[in-house]
């Protein structure tokens, strides 16, 4: 499978509030089987809803399907996925590692499914997201996606609402400067 990454730089720091000229190291590859464990543990800790094995097994054969796992000081801290149809992404998941959170590991993991679906022909992207998910929500927003509509009960573990979203433009200008901004230590100060 061919595929298109983001830049991925080397300087450290933590925190919320960590800038991207002092974002840390974070090497994309594409999800396989072997990161199965580490994902399947992942998904356990940051979802109420989760995927089963079975179904990332099956997702790892869709062609539509496009999965990127994060990785920094050699470990997994995050992975993200969507599905690219036509000229449409639509993300499926994305984790950070609760203790690698604020580091701009989420941010990364969306630009690269974000380009990745530029490359593979999509011009839309959207989503489901929990409608008390501030933190996932802000961070879409930050990418252009906007709320417009909601799915009632959504979620099958305690049927909270689902708030649906869309960045209609992935080319408009302002999009394309937040994909291919540069993280780490190359990024002008
Ligand atoms: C959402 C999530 C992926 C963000 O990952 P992260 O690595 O901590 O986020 P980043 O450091 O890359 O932050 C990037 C942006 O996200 C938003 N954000 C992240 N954490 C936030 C917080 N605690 N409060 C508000 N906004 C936040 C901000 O817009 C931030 O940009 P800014 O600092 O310039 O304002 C992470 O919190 C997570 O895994 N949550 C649980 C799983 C989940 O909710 N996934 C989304 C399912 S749809």
């Amino acid at each position: 499978m061919t595929t298109v990454f983001p830049k991925d730089e080397d300087t450290r720091d933590s925190g919320r509030t960590c800038s991207p000229t002092a974002a840390p190291e974070l090497a994309f590859s594409a999800l396989t089987e072997a990161d199965l464990d580490a994902i399947m543990d992942l998904e356990k800790r940051v979802f109420t809803d989760q995927w089963t094995r079975e179904a990332m097994i099956t997702e790892l054969n869709n062609p539509c399907a496009f999965y990127v796992v994060g990785r920094s000081d050699g470990r997994i801290v995050g992975y993200g996925g969507e599905w690219i149809i036509m000229d449409e992404a639509h993300i499926t998941s994305l984790a950070v590692e609760p203790e690698a959170r604020g580091k701009r590991f989420g941010e990364r993991l969306l630009i690269a499914l974000l380009q990745e679906a530029r490359y593979r022909g999509a011009r839309r992207a959207t989503l489901e997201v929990r409608i008390g998910n501030k933190p996932a929500v802000a961070l879409y927003e930050k990418y252009g996606f906007r709320s417009v509509a909601i799915r009632k009960k959504y979620y099958q573990s305690d049927g909270e609402d689902a708030l649906v979203m869309w960045v209609n433009d992935l080319f408009c200008p302002e999009v394309s400067d937040l994909l291919n901004q540069t993280f780490g230590a190359e990024a002008a100060p």
